[in-house]
């Protein structure tokens, strides 16, 4: 899929087959997820994949809006490393350029996928950190649930010229 087409026809992908995603696709998402431009180049971004039923299920549990995510299959949560980057703010947004890779690749290749916020949702950090036994220097930011897709949504069209601003606001 071109670039440009696959930005413009993304959408968050809640509803799935229950056939998880094979270990290629797996592949093609978490190589997107390392090419995405970081802060002074520090990379901090770390990987845990799920397919473990039971880890998606407990995720479930605690996470009202990720409802979906044992019915995908599949789940990939993005954590930033403190040690690599020391700025919070260039930590999440260097997890955040890596999570929009994951889904845009995703939908590249014909699958569903959400972004799941874990950073800045009231102890979706810490039950995240418990249930999957992450270290105290590593914050999980974002989790990307992908599966095959049983519902298809139509692009949407919320470019708003009201909202740019040339030269000065
Ligand atoms: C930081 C962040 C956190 C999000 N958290 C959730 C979530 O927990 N559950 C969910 O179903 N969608 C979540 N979303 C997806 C948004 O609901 C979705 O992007 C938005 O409604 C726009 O729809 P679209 O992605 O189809 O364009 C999140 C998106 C972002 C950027």
């Amino acid at each position: 899929m071109d670039i440009i087409e696959a930005i413009m026809t993304r959408r968050s992908i809640r509803k799935f087959t229950g056939i998880p995603i094979s270990k290629e696709q797996e592949d093609i998402i978490l190589k997107a997820g390392f090419q995405a431009p970081s802060a002074h180049n520090m990379q901090p971004w770390e990987f845990v994949v799920i397919r473990d039923i039971e880890v998606l299920k407990g995720i479930k549990e605690y996470h009202k809006y990720a409802q979906m995510v044992d019915n995908a299959g599949f789940a990939i949560l993005v954590c930033g490393d403190t040690k690599k980057q020391k700025s919070l703010g260039f930590l999440i947004e260097d997890c955040s350029a890596s999570i929009q890779n994951m889904l845009l690749a995703a939908h590249g290749i014909g699958l569903g996928a959400v972004w799941c916020g874990i950073y800045g949702g009231e102890d979706l950090v810490d039950k995240t950190r418990s249930l999957l036994e992450i270290p105290e220097d590593i914050i999980p930011i974002g989790l990307v649930v992908i599966g095959n897709k049983v519902e298809e949504k139509n692009p949407k069209h919320i470019y708003d010229e009201n909202k740019i601003h040339y030269d000065k606001w």
